[in-house]
């Protein structure tokens, strides 16, 4: 395991990390994305998605645990299932996501579906230092995210 703590002191500036982000992803990861409701997570999918160039897809499952993106090069899956336990995630189509071995997952609250995800993510810790201060600390746990946190940490230098 790899790990690496960098802040950002704006909603902007995790945009643009997310951005980083994007750039080095090249289909199959998968990325926790954990801390308190308003830490900045689902803003960092925002810019993920923004910067693929990706629309939430019309087709995709209504319901709001998971979102799927998708254009021609890239499929994204937002998975947020707040308040969720492992007992309620069955049969809700995470398999078959996971059958798409090309897809970028992005998942917050990502506990109910960990026992059934590959070992190989990227977790990302956001802590709330202050009202637009936020720390990341960011755990790589294979050697897909070893060294998708590598080449981040080496476009993060500033
Ligand atoms: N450094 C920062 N990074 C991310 N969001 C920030 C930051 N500073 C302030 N914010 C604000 O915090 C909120 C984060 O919301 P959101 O991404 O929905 O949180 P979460 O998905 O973790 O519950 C947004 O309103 C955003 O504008
Ligand atoms: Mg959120």
């Amino acid at each position: 395991m790899n790990e690496q703590t960098i802040h950002t002191a704006s909603a902007e500036e995790t945009l643009s990390f997310a951005r980083r982000c994007a750039r080095l992803l090249q289909g199959g990861e998968i990325i926790f994305l954990r801390g308190p409701i308003g830490a900045g997570k689902t803003v960092f999918v925002k810019g993920v998605a923004a910067a693929l160039g990706l629309k939430n897809s019309p087709t995709s499952a209504s319901f709001s645990l998971m979102k799927c993106y998708q254009n021609r090069q890239n499929t994204l899956f937002h998975i947020d299932l707040f308040r969720l336990s492992e007992g309620e995630v069955f049969n809700l189509g995470f398999e078959e996501m996971l059958e798409n071995e090309k897809a970028i997952i992005l998942a917050e609250w990502p506990d109910p579906i960990a026992p059934m995800m590959p070992k190989d993510r990227l977790e990302m810790d956001f802590v709330l230092e202050s009202a637009d201060k936020r720390a990341i600390t960011l755990r790589s746990y294979g050697p897909v995210s070893d060294a998708l946190l590598e080449e981040l940490c080496k476009t993060n230098a500033k």
